[in-house]
């Protein structure tokens, strides 16, 4: 239990170092940095790559290789975070608002709140849904529905079971010591998101023989460091040509599986985010 509570403070001491970095006219490239060497600066290590969602993306927006941006006035920046240490994974989340929209980021933070409140051993699942959908549509808006929390376990930050962001009828029970990560997201759009452009962010399905000596030598590196743990194109020591030709032949493979973002099915909308990892029954690991 030492890993997922150590894992947990990192992960939270990161995400109040990254959220002050997050600033009109600062580098989503140079933030992301910056929090990713705070993680290794406190003993821990990615459990997926940091990343910087803006507006109406409401996940997985990681820098690009080779297209940087600047925080800009107005923007909806929601800061995720996974550190693990031995495996053991803390997941967190925050929304920075660089504009005027208190309501929306209190409303994924109040449902946050309220479903930790009732997170214990008997619960069912399908109630955190729902007072999660209550909190979210009483401020105005949605709850994001094909987004949401998850079970974590060692080497892996997806699992059973999925924690919804709406009433799913799940009538499974929340087991003492289980560990989950709640994540409500709050938007002004359609509540539904979609896969988007890809992300550079990847992962190894299955860790097999591939001809392709670039491809050899990026799965050695990946799968040594990372495990079945998700990594970014920018954190891999490779030249350019070196990745093209290496990354598409894992993929083509089925050795890799490439992330899309995930944006919001109404383009102008906003999105807020607020995550964390809990213990059932015992803690909430990145408060
Ligand atoms: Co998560």
């Amino acid at each position: 239990m030492d890993d997922w509570i150590k894992a947990g403070e990192i992960a939270s001491q990161a995400r109040e170092y990254g959220k002050k970095l997050i600033k009109i006219g600062e580098s989503h490239l140079e933030v992301t940095k910056k929090i990713e060497a705070k993680v290794f600066e406190l003993n821990g290590k990615l459990a997926f790559p940091t990343q910087i969602s803006i507006n109406n993306i409401a996940a997985h927006y990681n820098p690009l290789v080779d297209n940087d941006f600047k925080f800009k006035e107005g923007d909806v920046a929601k800061l995720d975070i996974g550190v693990h240490v031995n495996g053991a994974i803390g997941d967190t989340a925050v929304t920075v608002d660089l504009g005027n929209n208190e309501k929306l980021l209190k409303a994924s933070k109040n449902a946050l709140n309220v479903a930790l409140e009732i997170t214990k051993p008997g619960v069912k699942i399908r109630e955190i849904g729902r007072v999660i959908h209550e909190e979210i549509t009483s401020l105005g808006f949605s709850p994001i529905r094909n987004l949401g929390g998850h079970g974590l376990d060692r080497w892996k930050i997806h699992t059973e079971p999925s924690i919804p962001n709406f009433d799913n009828g799940d009538e499974n029970k929340l087991k003492e010591g289980q560990i989950i990560a709640i994540e409500p997201f709050a938007s002004s759009g359609a509540g539904l998101i979609y896969d988007g452009k890809l992300s550079e962010i990847y992962q190894v399905v299955i860790n097999k023989n591939v001809r392709d000596i670039n491809a050899r030598k990026i799965l050695k590196f990946a799968y040594e460091k990372y495990k079945t743990l998700p990594f970014a194109r920018r954190n891999l020591p490779f030249n350019k040509l070196q990745l093209s030709v290496g990354i598409n032949a894992l993929k083509r493979e089925g050795i890799l599986h490439e992330y899309s973002t995930l944006p919001e099915k109404k383009e102008n909308c906003l999105v807020s985010q607020h995550e964390h990892t809990v213990i059932v029954g015992k803690t909430v690991t990145t408060k």
